[in-house]
């Protein structure tokens, strides 16, 4: 069956079992997991090994969304978000994105034949994003206001205009990213990890996760819930604020970080994902923008690379394992959630590496020989 190939459909059951002629598939998912660990990374990849060293996990692995079609995991969700719009017989779908949603439904939209409406954050989102969002012909409608101005404006025009929406509210893209949380634990024979670690912003990704894994509990495939850490950007933190107040109040604050995809003050699905952290005894935590940049030319120049963002997922790893949280012997799986190509940082020490020079021999022994 075709569906087997996709790395979401292969969990239909688990997930939505849709008709086969409804389902919009590239296919998607089936992404490494990379043993990074400076125990399981095997000889050799001195590279990969010295991720692990850097968070100072022995048994440490890397799940890569950015290796799904559009880039990121969010083609886990509009594949299973799509595919029930298509049921419904919509002939347009919406969302508000910092960039990767609306590449995604974009890509998925123009599969099925719908219009795709998208509303971005004008000045905020990758340029790679953005072209990559306009290339698939969504209607892109760049608002002169942050996400959270363009999350709150898209549901008023979906509800006014009869528009499918599928921001991560919609529960089907969160059954979709469930396949995040299956496929880690297949890869290790369903064996769970102790922790699972993941870069928060909007919260629909840990909220997707939780479920799994509580799911995947319930059906006894595996006997332990890994414990969750979501790590948020230190200048758009509004679910660490609330955790370190044991959740007695949602938190919403204006957003700045270097990592533009999580720069959300104010996440939707806050509800849900501290459901999961109560439930796991997970735990929020949040790095600054210097050390998720550190943390991003580890793993670029280990040749893994990933988008920023993502980087706050060894970040996170780096900091609480340094804080005794999570022990160096414990088995850990952290996701990278976007392609190193999607968002280009500009001005940061990825750069050094690089010079325009004369075209002569003297000019290139300049550079390469100091
Ligand atoms: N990492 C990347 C690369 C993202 O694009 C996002 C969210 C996250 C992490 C956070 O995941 O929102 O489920 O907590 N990007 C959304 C977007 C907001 O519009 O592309 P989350």
């Amino acid at each position: 069956l075709l569906l087997d190939y996709s790395g979401v459909w292969r969990y239909r059951e688990l997930i939505l079992p849709a008709p086969e002629r409804y389902v919009i598939t590239r296919p998607e998912g089936n992404t490494n997991l990379y043993p990074v660990g400076m125990e399981n990374c095997p000889v050799g990849r001195i590279g990969h090994r010295q991720i692990g060293t850097y968070a100072g996990l022995e048994l440490f692995f890397l799940k890569h969304e950015g290796e799904n079609p559009s880039g990121s995991f969010k083609d886990r969700g509009m594949t299973a978000g799509v595919t029930m719009a298509n049921m419904l017989g919509a002939s347009a779908v919406a969302c508000a994105s910092t960039g990767n949603t609306s590449a995604s439904l974009a890509a998925y939209a123009a599969q099925a034949g719908m219009r795709s409406i998208v509303f971005l954050p004008a000045g905020n989102v990758a340029a790679g994003k953005l072209a990559q969002t306009m290339a698939y012909g969504a209607t892109t409608v760049q608002i002169e206001g942050d996400f959270d101005a363009a999350m709150q404006l898209v549901e008023q025009v979906c509800n006014e205009l009869g528009i499918y929406l599928l921001n991560s509210l919609n529960p089907f893209r969160v059954e979709g990213q469930k396949a995040i949380g299956f496929e880690l634990l297949q890869q290790l024979d369903w064996q769970a990890p102790d922790w699972l670690i993941l870069p928060a912003g909007n919260l629909g990704n840990i909220s997707a996760i939780g479920k799994a894994f509580r799911q995947a509990y319930d059906l006894s495939l595996i006997t332990q819930i890994p414990r969750i850490a979501a790590i948020q950007a230190a200048g758009a933190n509004p679910f660490y604020q609330s955790y370190q107040q044991q959740f007695q109040k949602r938190v919403s604050v204006k957003a700045y970080t270097v990592a533009s995809a999580i720069k959300i003050g104010n996440p939707v699905s806050y509800a849900r994902a501290r459901a999961v952290i109560e439930a796991c005894d997970g735990i929020v935590a949040q790095v600054t923008d210097e050390e998720i940049l550190a943390a991003k030319e580890i793993i670029d120049r280990s040749g893994i690379g990933c988008e920023p963002a993502s980087a706050a997922t060894l970040a996170g790893a780096h900091k609480l394992v340094a804080e005794g949280v999570i022990k160096r012997d414990e088995r850990v799986v952290g996701i990278l959630t976007g392609n190193l190509l999607k968002d280009n940082v500009t001005g940061i020490p990825q750069q050094r590496n690089s010079a325009v020079v004369k075209p002569n021999l003297d000019a290139v022994r300049a550079m390469l020989v100091q």
